[in-house]
């Protein structure tokens, strides 16, 4: 009811200049265009009642054929014309309809704890992976009993590890003619520039397909695992406008009504799928929590038919046989395996920027000295990272000797809606590889330092890094020798 009311000033502005920009453009032949109230809906998010109990899910009971997700660019002309269709009759979906396109947008809202008086947060902890992977399926099939494709249809991947600029088919043509557009995107990328070069590129997913631990990759009960900040938030906030309030991609709230919001996770999932599937792990190794606090999580959606139901996070695990999808999967690279050294991050030098400082013990420094003279990659893992709860924007993360500052990582703190400013606790995994020397330098060792990339951003103030615990990780080739 109150959902698709387009009530606000700054929606109304906003219909404007669309509608503006849609007469400029050129519309797909055949499609639809959409409202601008359903493309931008009220703002703040006014969230529905949240879907509660529900038939749960089966293992086995998804008989449909095992179907390949693929990735944007690997579309078939038909397929892609598929997607297109599917979200304009999401889109087109009546008030009333529990499959309806903002809907399903709030439902993410929900469980970003976005909406006042739910507590749901599945984000900053080893929810995360499950919880999206869940809300793909069922968002999956409606979009492909929507195109009488239930069967076929399956989400495709921005893999902008390799496609470095938003797919087109998401970009063009920029109106509402397009039922994958977005009128809130940052103009760079919204005009099919590059993501920044730091972002979501292969070298870091392969440093993160070394860190061998879940805890450290995925999460824990209490923290977010490395991924959910690098690459997750990252793509968000690069996606999202570069102004507060961020929105859609920059904002949780917000994030699900953009469709390219499901081709970023559906690549965040095959991160994960990845990741298991690493090769010379032993023990728990690339292997999933196995604590029932991670397996019983369960939670519930809204089905193709209308229907509530839930899913629990140990049934999300196979996806291959419970969820019907598989992915090819990036070339297996050759067994790795870290060889860990306890740090310290200590804090802080006086002065107008604090910094904090690894700490290390004189053999430790030696080893790790000569390491990175062999040029072995290395990564500092920091564990219980805390973020200060006013902050939101993007970070870079440097190590600052002197005149000379090297990239280590990048964090990024999304805005939300939520009224529990308070934020989890994170995981930092920084490539220091190239700074290890300044970092671990017994005279005069390299500080590292916050640099907000949206300096303007009264929010983005760069604050000091403190850590739980720390780690150095030195990447070792071979299977690990046997304890
Ligand atoms: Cu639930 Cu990408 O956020």
């Amino acid at each position: 009811m109150i959902l698709n009311v387009p009530d606000s000033n700054s929606t109304r502005r906003r219909f404007l200049k669309t509608a503006a920009a849609a007469t400029a453009g050129t519309f797909l032949s055949g499609m639809r265009s959409f409202p601008s109230n359903i493309a931008r809906a009220q703002d703040p998010p006014a969230c529905p009642t949240a879907p509660s109990g529900g038939n749960p899910f089966a293992a086995g009971s998804d008989t449909r054929p095992i179907v390949l997700r693929k990735s944007i660019s690997a579309l078939a002309p038909s397929e892609l014309s598929e997607l297109q269709t599917a979200f304009a009759n999401l889109r087109a979906l009546p008030s009333g309809d529990n499959r309806r396109w903002l809907l399903e947008a709030d439902v993410h809202a929900l469980f970003c704890d976005q909406c006042s008086g739910v507590n749901m947060q599945i984000h900053g902890s080893w929810n995360f992976f499950p919880w999206h992977r869940a809300y793909l399926y069922y968002y999956e099939r409606i979009l492909g009993s929507l195109v009488g494709d239930l069967d076929n249809f399956r989400l495709p991947y921005w893999d902008w590890e390799n496609s470095r600029s938003m797919p087109s088919p998401y970009r063009n043509p920029g109106n509402t003619g397009n039922p994958l557009w977005d009128s809130s995107r940052d103009s760079g990328i919204a005009g099919g520039g590059n993501l920044p070069a730091s972002d979501g590129t292969t070298s870091r997913i392969h440093t993160l397909y070394g860190i061998t631990d879940f805890a450290s990759f995925g999460g824990t009960a209490a923290f977010a695992g490395a991924c959910e900040n690098d690459p997750h938030n990252i793509i968000h906030s690069d996606v999202g406008p570069a102004a507060s309030p961020f929105e859609d991609m920059g904002n949780l709230g917000y994030a699900a009504r953009d469709p390219i919001f499901f081709a970023h996770h559906c690549n965040i999932d095959k991160l994960w799928s990845g990741w298991n599937g690493q090769p010379g792990g032993t023990g728990t190794d690339f292997k999933n929590p196995t604590d029932s606090g991670f397996l019983t999580a369960r939670w519930s959606f809204y089905d193709e038919n209308q229907k509530v139901v839930s899913i629990s996070a140990a049934d999300v695990l196979d996806h291959r046989n419970n969820l019907r999808y598989v992915y090819t999967l990036p070339r297996i690279r050759i067994p790795i395996y870290y060889e860990i050294y306890i740090c310290e991050l200590i804090c802080c030098l006086p002065g107008p920027d604090p910094l904090s400082f690894l700490k290390v013990s004189q053999e430790v420094r030696e080893t790790l000295l000569t390491q990175f003279r062999e040029s072995t990659p290395m990564v500092l893992v920091l564990h219980g990272v805390e973020i200060p709860e006013d902050v939101t924007g993007v970070f870079d993360v440097a190590a600052v000797r002197g005149d000379r500052r090297l990239q280590i990582g990048s964090l990024s703190v999304l805005a939300d809606t939520m009224a529990d400013k308070r934020h989890k606790p994170i995981t930092l995994v920084l490539d220091i590889t190239r700074a290890a020397e300044d970092l671990l330098a017994p005279e005069k060792p390299a500080g590292i330092r916050l640099f907000a990339r949206h300096e303007k951003e009264n929010k983005s103030k760069p604050f000091i890094l403190r850590a739980q615990s720390a780690q150095i990780r030195t990447e070792r080739r071979g299977a690990k020798p046997q304890a």
